[in-house]
């Protein structure tokens, strides 16, 4: 059950990997919700403490300091500014920004560790792990790829997949190979602490259990997981970038980043509170602090099943009250990618609509991916630009703001006899500021926003339909009351729009020459009193018109294109649409390490409990061996023995469902999956070699 009342809050938002500019998916996606949260919460007057920062360990950042030929700490150097401004541009209001590779950091997650470990709640074991020899290094998380058990997503990490969100680890890949050479790996032995998820599993699930409320796409994916069963995790990597194992002979051995970076989350604040010269503890141990995580979809199971656990064996956190994560954001109908640039970088659109922060926060909690993913498109920018924040509240606000100064000097006008219409809309000014208040405690931000709007339109058809403009001519006393209402909404409107759009609505306030917005006088029609000067007006918003709106959808258009000249330069023919990327150029060495040999089909067989798979003997001309090839949803045993085929004869030998297979048969896959031997169009003698 969720905390009621809670003396303060801890609100995080996901420490995002610095190894990239932020584009409007991370926003949409935890960012923009959480700072609507915390700001509705300010305003409540609540005692809150919103910390972020960046992820600086793992695997993302070393690979990214590898494609860039830098080192991981320029890496992050570079992007935790570029981030940290980014966020700081579009009203992101942090109370701590840090980061994971500040040593301090590093000093709480080695304690937490130690701490674990000293109560002997790791279970440490030598197993086989993938080895690049190529590369001197073991294979973890995003080393290696293959595809997915799950959903057969070909790109899945050794860590997770992307596509279907599961969590793997590296032996569960299918076909897997290093992304550092490309090549399978070996195995080899080392030593790991593994946190046993599968013990703690009846203590996870009390807790997920105690939490109905969560939403459905968390509880969902929760219970996903909990039902397929947990299994051991290990918390140590060999890697070199990352935070030390805090234990003897452990050189080469750092912490999995999955479990240093939510800790950071108490570094950090603990470094925000300890620069006030206060006391963190209340906010992470307290029983009446209410903890929320905000993150994006892929973060799920690290927040709801991983960080609880580890917290739990600790025992001395609260765990989080509630982890609103939502869906993805696309734009244009596509997934946003960072590596076919199908993105709008926070950077870009800052210079490019500058000071319209608003407009983006705006479009992007109208369409948030709360419930599933949603689209970003620029004509539907334009559109809720235009139509809404011009059209309605800008357009309502403008011309509550433009009478009073035409007919009253620019004071609040005295309300006078009230009739049914002023009383319907002093109801909606009562009701509105509570509902909004109820979605935005249950984390509907959508439905909170466009009861925002709502009392906007409520104050445009208020002003339409007792048209002051005209009523001013005779009935001057009408007009003030008019007037008095729609200036008592506009007031009301800079209280509950500050979440959502906080820079219009300091300017809003700046207009009614109101001190800083009180969530707690919203609902009240007394928060400008008779004869109140109001401030200088000017409008909130303008309209976007259709070149600009042009110009972006170029922008993509070009990515696009972009793309596909890539993907053309890298096909040696014209290829079909539904082809997979050509992949990077090889050398014609690393073509010759590869024994390709024809080889004769002797036996066939089906590898019992599996589906795909067949257990072949061939005969190579220097050997006899057996293959385990994915290939019995395509060929019979009995059609195929008989015929040659051209063997991988030098791939390293791997144990397929506890037969050893020796090699790999070359298929050519069709569009549709369909798989074909690749084979000599006439006899050769069986080792004949293939180049
Ligand atoms: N770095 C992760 C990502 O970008 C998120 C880490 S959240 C934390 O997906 F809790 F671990 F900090
Ligand atoms: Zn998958």
């Amino acid at each position: 059950m969720p905390i009621q009342n809670p003396q303060r809050y801890t609100v995080t938002a996901a420490l995002i990997y610095a190894n990239g500019p932020i584009h409007i998916g991370h926003l949409a996606g935890c960012y923009l919700p959480a700072d609507i949260y915390v700001r509705y919460l300010r305003g409540q007057g609540r005692d809150v403490a919103f910390i972020s920062g960046t992820d600086e360990h793992g695997v993302p950042i070393t690979i990214k300091a590898r494609k860039e030929g830098t080192t991981p700490q320029e890496v992050v150097d570079k992007y935790y500014t570029q981030i940290r401004d980014a966020f700081g541009e579009f009203g992101i209001s942090f109370d701590i920004y840090s980061r994971t590779s500040k040593p301090a950091h590093h000093q709480v997650s080695q304690d937490f560790f130690t701490n674990l470990y000293d109560k002997g709640i790791f279970k440490e074991e030598v197993t086989e792990q993938y080895y690049d020899q190529k590369a001197a290094q073991f294979l973890a998380d995003r080393y290696i790829v293959g595809t997915c058990p799950n959903c057969a997503n070909p790109n899945a990490y050794g860590d997770q997949c992307e596509r279907c969100g599961t969590s793997l680890s590296p032996e569960e890949l299918i076909n897997p190979h290093s992304t550092l050479s490309g090549e399978p790996p070996i195995k080899r032995p080392t030593k790991n602490w593994y946190l046993p998820l599968d013990q703690l599993q009846p203590k996870i699930r009390a807790y997920v259990d105690s939490h109905p409320e969560w939403k459905t796409n968390v509880a969902g994916q929760c219970l996903s997981w909990l039902n397929a069963g947990l299994h051991p995790r290990a918390m140590t990597r060999d890697l070199d970038w990352g935070v030390k194992v805090p234990l003897p002979d452990t050189e080469g051995k750092v912490l999995y980043v999955w479990f240093d970076a939510p800790i950071g989350y108490i570094t950090f604040t603990k470094e925000l509170f300890e620069g006030r010269g206060q006391d963190w503890e209340p906010y992470w141990k307290d029983a009446n602090t209410k903890l929320v995580h905000f993150i994006g979809k892929d973060n799920i199971v690290f927040h709801c099943i991983i960080f609880p656990a580890m917290l739990m064996e600790h025992g001395q956190f609260v765990l989080a009250d509630n982890v609103p994560a939502n869906e993805f954001m696309n734009l244009e109908g596509d997934k946003i990618s960072t590596s076919r640039n199908w993105a709008v970088w926070l950077h870009e659109y800052l210079r490019d609509f500058e000071g319209q922060q608003d407009v983006l926060r705006y479009v992007l909690c109208a369409n948030s991916p709360e419930n599933k993913d949603s689209d970003f498109s620029w004509k539907d920018f334009q559109a809720r630009n235009n139509n809404e924040l011009v059209g309605n509240l800008g357009n309502f606000v403008n011309r509550a703001m433009v009478l009073t100064q035409k007919h009253f000097g620019n004071k609040v006008p005295p309300r006078n006899n009230l009739f049914d219409i002023d009383l319907d809309v002093i109801e909606s000014i009562r009701r509105l500021p509570g509902q909004i208040t109820a979605s935005l405690e249950a984390y509907r931000f959508r439905e909170a926003l466009a009861l925002v709007m709502e009392l906007s339109r409520v104050g445009n058809k208020y002003l339409a339909d007792t048209t002051p403009w005209h009523a001013i001519k005779d009935d001057e006393s009408r007009v003030q009351t008019i007037m008095n209402l729609s200036l008592q909404i506009a007031a009301n409107l800079a209280i509950v729009m500050e979440p959502f759009l906080p820079f219009s609505a300091r300017k809003l306030l700046g207009m009614l020459n109101l001190p800083a917005h009180r969530w707690k006088d919203a609902g009240s029609i007394d928060m400008l009193s008779e004869g109140h000067a109001l401030g200088v007006s000017s409008l909130l918003f303008t309209k976007i018109e259709d070149a600009v709106i042009e110009a972006q959808v170029q922008k993509l258009l070009d990515a696009k294109k972009v793309n596909q000249q890539e993907a053309r330069a890298n096909a040696p023919v014209e290829a079909p649409a539904a082809v997979p990327e050509g992949k990077p150029a090889v050398s014609f060495d690393d073509f010759t390490k590869m024994d390709i040999r024809v080889a004769t089909i002797l036996a066939a067989e089906a590898v019992p409990k599996t589906k795909k798979l067949l257990k072949l003997t061939l005969d190579t001309g220097i050997d006899r061996r057996t293959v385990v090839s994915g290939i019995a949803e395509h060929y019979q045993p009995g059609e195929i023995i008989g015929r040659q085929v051209c063997l991988l004869a030098n791939l390293a030998p791997r144990e397929i469902k506890g037969i050893m297979s020796q090699g790999m048969i070359l298929m050519a896959e069709d569009a549709d999956g369909s798989l074909a031997f690749v084979r000599p169009e006439k006899l050769i003698t069986n080792g004949g070699t293939v180049r």
